[in-house]
């Protein structure tokens, strides 16, 4: 029997790891939120994983509110680093595999060709530094570790895909910005690579993104025309569209290692994103 022990357990992330596990009478989820278990907490961490002793740790938990994280800094840092260095301790100390959960928002966005593994990182904001000070604990701390770098997350719990829906039903239009270019990801797909990762030793930083690229005004688009809405687009340009934190213009990761190393291959953008859709239609 494989114990996972997943922190944020019931943010999106986690609920789709669970999802995926739920079948599995191989694979045991021990589901952590705040609540039980607070990853910020050295000596809390400390004492669940000697008396957890999962395989592994798979660390769902963070502070992702981009925004937000401008202004609470150090609670940022406190989540999205220190967190993982706690988790990373242990997962040495109890000699368990760790993986960490990390963001295209790590890179600076001038690229003009998607990002791989090997480039350099130069966040933007708080929460793309917090993150990159988070994966460079895992990597001192831990010696099995993964880190999986994701982008525009969707799946069970708060999202892009779910705020467009809500919007569509109270307007006739919407303003989105259309000079930001990346890859929508559902949880499900990368619930599927971190699966592919977890049981190899296969270690290291990977990038895990559905394959293809638009801008968070084709993605709205295409949310629309899936949900058969005649909702109006308005392209604006993030000048157009202020937000507390600077956000990577171009921020498309290119899954090399995984391409490299597995043969996993994740899904298109907009069929994960049907197959999304679908899904919280029967909801
Ligand atoms: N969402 C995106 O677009 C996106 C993009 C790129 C990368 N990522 C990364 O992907 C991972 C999963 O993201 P997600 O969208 O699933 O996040 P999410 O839905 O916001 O879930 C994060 C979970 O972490 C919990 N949490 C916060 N502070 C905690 C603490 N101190 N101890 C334990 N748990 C704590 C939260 O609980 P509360 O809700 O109670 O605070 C929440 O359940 C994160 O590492 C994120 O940085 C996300």
């Amino acid at each position: 029997m494989y114990k996972l022990l997943i922190t944020g357990g019931n943010g999106q992330l986690g609920r789709a790891i669970n999802s995926l596990y739920l079948k599995r009478d191989d694979i045991e989820c021990i589901n952590t939120d705040v609540a039980d278990l607070d990853i910020t907490d050295l000596n809390a961490v400390l004492n669940y994983v000697e008396k957890c002793r999962p395989y592994a740790i798979v660390n769902c938990a963070a502070h992702t509110a981009v925004d937000l994280c401008e202004d609470q800094v150090d609670l940022a840092y406190k989540i999205n680093a220190i967190g993982p260095r706690n988790l990373s301790i242990a997962a040495e100390k109890y000699d368990c595999k760790m993986m960490q959960i990390s963001t295209d928002y790590v890179f600076g966005g001038d690229a003009s060709e998607p990002y791989i593994e090997f480039d350099v990182p130069n966040p933007q904001g708080v929460y793309g530094a917090s993150k990159l000070a988070g994966e460079n604990f895992v990597k001192e701390f831990s010696t099995k570790y993964f880190i999986i770098r994701t982008a525009w997350l969707y799946g069970d719990g708060k999202n892009f895909v779910k705020t467009m829906l809500r919007l569509a039903e109270e307007r006739d239009e919407v303003g989105v910005v259309c000079d930001q270019v990346g890859s929508p990801t559902s949880t499900f797909e990368l619930a599927k690579a971190m699966d592919k990762l977890l049981f190899t030793d296969n270690y290291g930083t990977f990038h895990g993104t559905c394959e293809g690229v638009c801008s968070w005004a084709d993605f709205a688009e295409e949310i629309f025309k899936l949900a058969g809405k005649n909702t109006k687009v308005n392209r604006l340009t993030s000048d157009q569209y202020p937000a507390k934190a600077k956000r990577p213009a171009y921020s498309v990761l290119e899954n090399y290692m995984l391409k490299l190393t597995t043969d996993f291959m994740f899904a298109d953008w907009h069929d994960a994103l049907k197959e999304y859709m679908d899904w919280l239609q029967k909801q």
